[in-house]
């Protein structure tokens, strides 16, 4: 094969209460393509002029881990990035394109990845499945790490549910707020967690979505990450207003997710002017969950 197109969607991770376990995708995607030639990395659209287009661009290591398992030597490669993922703002770029590098590379080394191998390869190198598997099977997924092995599970959600999303201008770097993150909380923590993420899977399911006003409540990483963004606790309270059944930090923020079923465009406007008076510029999006992960465009 001389030349492959790949596409990997947006998603958001922890969905609230379920901090490094949880995800979902979002009908927005990048797209790459990776062709035989000399060496270089181009983007076009977010992220373009600051990603890097060298051979620390995550497309490459995507690549060259494709390779890696195939056990073949990297060849000369020329990678074009076609981005609508916002970048740094807490969806999942970096997941998109380590997933879209290791399933062009797999395609190019000519070998086959099962959806397992391809979420446990990008798991290793993100170093947590909730974006990874997310971007891998489409929906809203479930990880968790046994020994070395990831297991990962999909929850159904209902098909009118929609996600409205505030993403700030600004970026937060999510290696900085991660390393903020306590390494021990306390046993009521763990079990405010624990309920509320048993509680928001059964909600997402059964189709209780009254229920998600409650069940994506956190007390593990968004107090925290909250503190360094002010304006996170005005967006939530402006799309609980505009009638959202739940919302919260999409991954490591600075984006807000809130979940919908109708009134996305009241959500979207609260959202925004919640922002506007608490001085965080962004836009708006409202995006469906996309139920297809990442995937082949085309090849040649
Ligand atoms: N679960 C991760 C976090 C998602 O919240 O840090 C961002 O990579």
């Amino acid at each position: 094969m001389r030349k492959v197109t790949v596409r990997a969607p947006a998603t958001s991770a922890n969905l609230g209460p379920g901090f490094d376990c949880l995800g979902m995708a979002l009908d927005l995607w990048n797209e790459l393509t990776v062709e035989r030639g000399k060496f270089g990395v181009t983007t076009t659209g977010e992220g373009a002029g600051e990603l890097p287009d060298d051979a620390g661009n995550l497309v490459v290591t995507g690549v060259k881990a494709a390779f890696g398992e195939a056990g073949t030597a990297l060849p000369g490669l020329r990678y074009t990035c076609r981005n609508m993922i916002p970048h740094g703002r807490g969806l999942g770029s970096s997941s998109a394109a380590i997933v879209s590098g290791l399933l062009a590379g797999a395609a190019l080394a000519g070998i086959e990845l099962t959806p397992g191998r391809l979420v446990a390869l990008a798991a290793d190198i993100e170093g947590h499945p909730d974006n990874v598997a997310a971007a891998v099977h489409g929906g809203c997924t479930i990880g968790v790490r046994d020994g070395g092995e990831w297991i990962i599970d999909s929850v159904s959600v209902p098909d009118d549910m929609r996600a409205v999303l505030y993403i700030p201008d600004h970026q937060a770097n999510t290696h900085e707020s991660r390393a903020r993150l306590p390494d021990q909380i306390s046993r009521s923590d763990a079990v405010f967690n624990i309920g509320r993420a048993a509680m928001l899977v059964n909600a997402l399911s059964n189709n209780r979505l009254e229920l998600l006003r409650h069940a994506t409540q956190d007390r593990l990483h968004q107090p925290l990450r909250g503190q360094a963004f002010p304006a996170f606790k005005h967006i939530v309270r402006g799309a609980m207003v505009g009638g959202a059944h739940g919302a919260f930090l999409s991954g490591a923020g600075p984006a807000v997710l809130a979940l919908t079923t109708g009134r996305e465009v009241t959500v979207a406007y609260e959202m925004a002017e919640a922002a506007r008076i608490a001085q965080a510029p962004g836009n708006t999006k409202i995006l469906s969950v996309s139920p297809r992960g990442a995937h082949v465009v085309e090849q040649e």
